[in-house]
């Protein structure tokens, strides 16, 4: 059901809830969000973006929820999606490249939200390879991206990006709160969840843009820089493999690069920890 703005009943501070409207008013870009879905419930707003894409919804169409009862992460699991704490929001994208070039998009716009966390909130944003975002060594947010294509060709791609905005310790479930936190935790202050989610569709503009022309390489180094694995020894589970050595680079598609022993090897997908 799409929403106007109202003040949400909670137990917390009154907080506005997100519209279509002042998303619009505040928003400077000129095709992420150019045309604007807000749920108040959604199963995922991935999934909607996805069958928008299908019925021909144009680049840069924004999905946003105050609440998924499916909130999806990667690999299977369930992303903890409560009503009007975080930014859960989905973008179709069309871009004219090979499928191969799609999971470095997940990078970019990782690189995109530590930008505008940086920028906005002046905080510190860690990336941990390939698309989670942390601020004080917990998760704050995570990217989950969905492709369709054709041969050798994307029809689109769906860019969730899931963000924990405004949730205090007790708002996370037990099983989250040494892992999770929020850019209200990390900042110590209320944040506009308009505003913040405006400034980062204006950064991932920019970035998509320019990954179009020039894919991932001007990324790589600030992608690095952020990047806590990269020169770290951790352990790598892709699928029933577990990979251990030391994190040295990552590679032009947006792979892993592992040395161990004298041999490299490049994951593609998979989760990743430090190890000592
Ligand atoms: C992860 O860290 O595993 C990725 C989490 C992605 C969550 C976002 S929330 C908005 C969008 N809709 C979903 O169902 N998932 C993504």
């Amino acid at each position: 059901m799409p929403t106007t703005p109202k003040k949400q009943n909670t137990s917390g501070p009154e907080r506005k809830m997100l519209s279509s409207a002042e998303i619009k008013a505040a928003l400077t870009t000129r095709i992420m969000g150019k045309s604007i879905h807000v749920f108040e419930e959604i199963d995922s707003t991935n999934d909607q973006a996805y069958r928008l894409a299908e019925h021909g919804a144009k680049e840069g169409t924004l999905v946003v929820a105050e609440r998924q009862t499916k909130g999806r992460g990667r690999l299977g699991r369930s992303w903890y999606s409560p009503a009007g704490l975080g930014i859960w929001m989905s973008v179709i994208l069309r871009p004219d490249l090979p499928p191969a070039t799609a999971p470095a998009l997940s990078l970019v716009a990782g690189l995109s939200l530590a930008r505008t966390i940086e920028d906005h909130l002046d905080l510190n944003a860690e990336l941990k390879w390939p698309n989670d975002c942390l601020l004080d060594g917990k998760k704050t947010a995570g990217i989950l991206t969905e492709l369709s294509a054709e041969k050798e060709k994307v029809r689109f791609v769906v860019l969730g990006v899931g963000i924990n905005v405004l949730h205090q310790r007790a708002d996370f479930p037990a099983g989250l709160q040494n892992t999770a936190t929020s850019l209200a935790l990390a900042a110590r202050r209320e944040i506009d969840r308009v505003q913040f989610l405006c400034a980062f569709l204006r950064q991932l503009e920019d970035d998509y843009q320019r990954f179009k022309k020039e894919e991932l390489t001007p990324f790589l180094d600030p992608y690095t820089k952020r990047c806590g694995l990269i020169g770290a020894r951790v352990r790598a589970q892709v699928g029933n493999n577990t990979i251990s050595g030391r994190a040295v680079r990552i590679d032009p598609t947006g792979a892993l690069v592992i040395a161990r022993n004298r041999e490299e090897i490049v994951v593609r997908a998979g989760d990743v920890e430090r190890i000592r």
